[in-house]
């Protein structure tokens, strides 16, 4: 039975958005029969107003959030490692001493299924509480065969727990453990690879990223993985020009991937090799903040181009133990220069597109009924805010006030 969701101004951040607006319709009303949204458009222009209404008391309804870059699920947390970067060292040197991810793979091992899951559960709620209904969870703390299954089972099973869609990313290629020091093609070949092939047969994996970087893979080796993504029919991402600039973002492109993340160090010609390829730009402002980065994403360079901007949390207990995706919003605007109508559509229609999800991200005929319902009168609302959200209540694949 379809219900109408009325008395709201709607963003449906329809494509007029790339324009730079938000499809923003005042006196507004979304109809919506269950898990789809069958009309959106203004309350005067209703189709059938018989139906049994939803009054939303004025609020502002946007698509439900999207957090298209997460580690949420690992075990105990860094917050020694960020008394030591305050005290001088750096993301790299933490890293190269052994601490930093090899220190959260330590722990990550030595967790049980269940545990890893108690552990994660509240970092999953956290950020469906700031009006998230999709969220992306990367492996990558076991980096080895074993552990990066019980990370991606544990992954699934957050989505089975709550009102969500998770997505699932094998990350493999993230870190050399310790005993395969200098011998990263060894890794790849006798643990990330076979991993990857275990945990797709088994139906874990949506997406493959890796990190391309100094401190982790080289492109070569990031190509490897990358092919045998593609040799499983597996969508790409990446970790890319985070800390420097190895031509990564280009590597993406080439590769078709979905998005390449990060991107402070990005160039012209990875920009010119997004756009052309249509690769998503995911801006990780929680990270760069984390890190005290000073080099910003060249925003206005991936602007003019046309390459899409989403944004996310990239929730993990390193470089963003974040898990506000209205935060990451604000960071986006703040410190990289989005404007807010891009940061929400960086956490919806483009955050979307970084999953290759086409069903999701705006409010139109067809598309999902995961709206956030927040107490705003305007989207900017959303971005404007520091540490607190507007929530009012998400309605998860129709389901109202989950
Ligand atoms: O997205 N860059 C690599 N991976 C994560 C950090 C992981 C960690 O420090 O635990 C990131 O920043
Ligand atoms: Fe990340």
């Amino acid at each position: 039975m379809a219900v109408i969701l009325d008395n709201a101004t709607v963003a449906t951040m329809d494509d007029s958005v790339e324009a730079g607006g938000y499809g923003l319709i005042p006196r507004g009303a979304v109809v919506i029969e269950g898990d789809r949204i069958l009309w959106a458009g203004p309350e005067a222009l209703l189709p059938d107003s018989s139906l049994p209404h939803h009054d939303m008391g004025g609020r502002l309804i946007t698509p439900a959030l999207i957090d298209c870059h997460t580690h949420i699920v690992f075990a105990g947390d860094r917050a020694r490692e960020f008394e030591m970067r305050l005290q001088g060292a750096s993301y790299e040197e933490v890293a190269r001493a052994g601490g930093g991810i090899l220190s959260t793979v330590t722990a990550t091992r030595a967790a049980t299924e269940d545990d890893l899951f108690a552990q994660s559960l509240p970092r999953l709620d956290a950020i469906l509480a700031g009006g998230a209904a999709t969220v992306e969870i990367k492996s990558g703390y076991g980096i080895d065969i074993e552990t990066e299954l019980r990370m991606l089972r544990v992954a699934r099973r957050l989505g089975q727990a709550r009102d969500v869609t998770v997505t699932t990313t094998f990350l493999g290629a993230h870190a050399i453990p310790p005993d395969y020091r200098g011998r990263a093609d060894a890794y790849l070949t006798e643990q990330a690879i076979p991993a990857l092939r275990a945990a797709h047969a088994q139906g874990l994996v949506d997406a493959v990223d890796a990190f391309c970087e100094g401190i982790a893979f080289t492109p070569v080796q990031v190509a490897r993985v990358f092919s045998e993504a593609q040799a499983l029919g597996l969508p790409a991402k990446l970790h890319a020009e985070q800390l420097s600039n190895l031509g990564g973002a280009a590597l993406a492109a080439r590769h078709g991937a979905l998005s390449a993340d990060h991107l402070e160090y990005l160039d012209v010609d990875g920009v010119q090799a997004m756009a052309a390829a249509g690769t998503v730009a995911v801006i990780l402002p929680g990270a760069f903040y984390t890190l005290r980065e000073t080099q910003a994403p060249p925003i206005a360079r991936l602007r003019a181009a046309g390459v899409p901007m989403a944004v996310a949390t990239d929730c993990n207990p390193g470089s963003s133990p974040l898990t506000s995706l209205t935060l990451a919003m604000n960071m986006a605007c703040t410190l990289f220069r989005l404007t807010p109508a891009e940061a929400l559509l960086g956490t919806t229609a483009h955050a979307a597109r970084a999953l290759g999800l086409t069903d999701r991200g705006r409010i139109a005929p067809g598309m999902r009924a995961d709206l956030a319902v927040w107490d705003a009168t305007h989207p900017a609302e959303l971005s404007y805010r520091i540490g607190s959200t507007a929530l009012h209540h998400r309605i998860v694949g129709g389901r109202i006030d989950t």
